[in-house]
């Protein structure tokens, strides 16, 4: 049997239809923003597998990192003990994140980020003695696959199985272009009718709605009236954080700050599975306490695994060098030149740019799914033009390597330009 034939009797692949799923492609090797299959054919990572790895693949400085802390302290409980890449990390991480956070929480991955900080915004109100049980969350949210994380998505074939299983989360517009003010007293009437706890959101970017974007002063606006409100904020930074919007953070665009962070993704740069929750000082004294009942009882086996931490650091280090620094305002140039020259093409219908982020909607004919015909032919058009993008229904985004060159950039452009006479 070769690779494909095992891979088929052994293994069960995320978001996939196996029955109708064509075969997956083996890669064998990744540099930079590069990847190759077992047939040495070339693709370019052009959504940084999934939004992870903004300084390319096999990175060395990372995988030094990574291989020094390997040989030093690879894991250790953290549970009663403590090592210094978590300490570092969190020293560092107070550097950059919005001057109220205070405390950091390791877990493993985006779900688990937003799991912790759902249960955290519950347990606020409960250690209090207040009953608030409700979450609010955006429409077309999505903030992972773990049960509190579902409850807060809203793509409804995710989580239709499961519809009346879930913790109590009420839903309110985006606040897009000419839909603020709906946002906004949808989140009031809300904030009146049930007793809400908390509000989580991605900020200013919808990723996997499609690259869904809002301004940051209707963000400011839906933060100021929880605060007015005493309900927690949740900014979901797991796919926006870490420079993916020309910022360090999403939430450096706003004036209001969040009462809690949830980071993953480009955290390690691709390398190790971790995730991070941040919270205010306020948040951590409600489970400060003589009562053992108030504490957080909450973790993972792997919490802020050492190997990590490493990767993280280095990570951090990487983006905050200047060259990386200038990679994020060059990736954003030749987005905005791109827009410029297809925002007019017949078959678009918008786009969209923040950051290293590029959006595109194609008109349809028809009624176009998440799945469904026109994103297969797409998808299949890239693959098999080398370049690797996962279009969302009728939108094709582009979230790249921020090491990527112009060349390959000029190669992904000119590969979805040509993707609009197909459909
Ligand atoms: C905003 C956001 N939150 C949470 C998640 C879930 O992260 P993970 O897939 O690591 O569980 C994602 C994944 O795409 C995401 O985009």
């Amino acid at each position: 049997m070769n690779l494909i034939e095992k891979d088929s009797q052994y293994l069960w692949h995320p978001y996939t239809q196996h029955k109708t799923a064509q075969t997956p492609i083996a890669i064998t090797k990744g540099q930079g923003a590069l990847l190759w299959d077992e047939n040495n054919k070339e693709y370019i990572d052009a959504i940084a597998s999934w939004w992870v790895n903004p300084f390319g693949h096999s990175n060395k400085f990372i995988a030094d990192a990574i291989y020094k802390q390997l040989t030093t302290l690879e894991h250790v409980l953290f549970g009663g003990f403590t090592h210094e890449p978590a300490v570092v990390l969190a020293e560092k991480l107070m550097q950059i994140l919005p001057e109220n956070q205070q405390k950091i929480f390791f877990s493993d991955n985006g779900s688990t980020s937003v799991e912790v900080a759902i249960k955290v915004a519950l347990q606020f109100f409960f250690n209090k003695g207040e009953k608030r049980t409700t979450i609010i969350a955006f429409e077309d949210a999505f903030h992972g696959d773990t049960f509190a994380a579902m409850a807060a998505s809203g793509i409804s074939f995710y989580t239709q199985a499961f519809q009346g299983m879930f913790i109590d989360v009420v839903r309110i517009p985006v606040p897009v272009k000419g839909k603020e003010q709906a946002s906004f007293d949808a989140l009031k009437k809300v904030i009146r009718e049930y007793n809400c706890a908390g509000f989580i959101f991605e900020p200013l970017v919808q990723g996997a709605a499609g690259m869904v974007m809002y301004e940051p002063e209707a963000l400011d606006e839906l933060i100021q009236i929880c605060a007015a409100n005493n309900v927690l904020t949740i900014a979901d930074e797991v796919m926006t954080g870490f420079g993916k919007t020309g910022k360090t953070f999403a939430m450096d665009y706003c004036q209001q700050i969040p009462d809690m962070m949830c980071l993953s993704k480009a955290l390690t740069g691709g390398t190790i599975p971790m995730a991070i929750t941040t919270f205010t000082q306020e948040i951590f004294d409600a489970f400060y306490d003589d009562d053992i009942n108030k504490a957080l009882f909450h973790g993972h086996t792997f919490t802020a695994n050492p190997t990590g931490c490493a990767a993280a650091l280095a990570s951090f280090e990487l983006l905050q060098t200047p060259e990386m620094q200038a990679n994020l305002v060059r990736v954003n140039a030749n987005h905005l030149v791109f827009q410029e020259s297809i925002k007019n093409h017949p078959k678009v219908i918008a786009t969209r740019v923040l950051g290293t982020i590029f959006a595109l909607e194609i008109r349809k004919e028809n009624e176009e799914t998440y799945y469904g015909t026109m994103r297969t032919k797409l998808y299949n058009f890239f693959i098999e033009n080398g370049i690797i993008l996962r279009p969302v229904g009728n939108i094709v985004y582009i979230l790249p390597p921020y090491i990527i060159t112009d060349a390959q950039l000029q190669k992904v452009y000119e590969v979805v330009e040509n993707a609009l006479e197909i459909v």
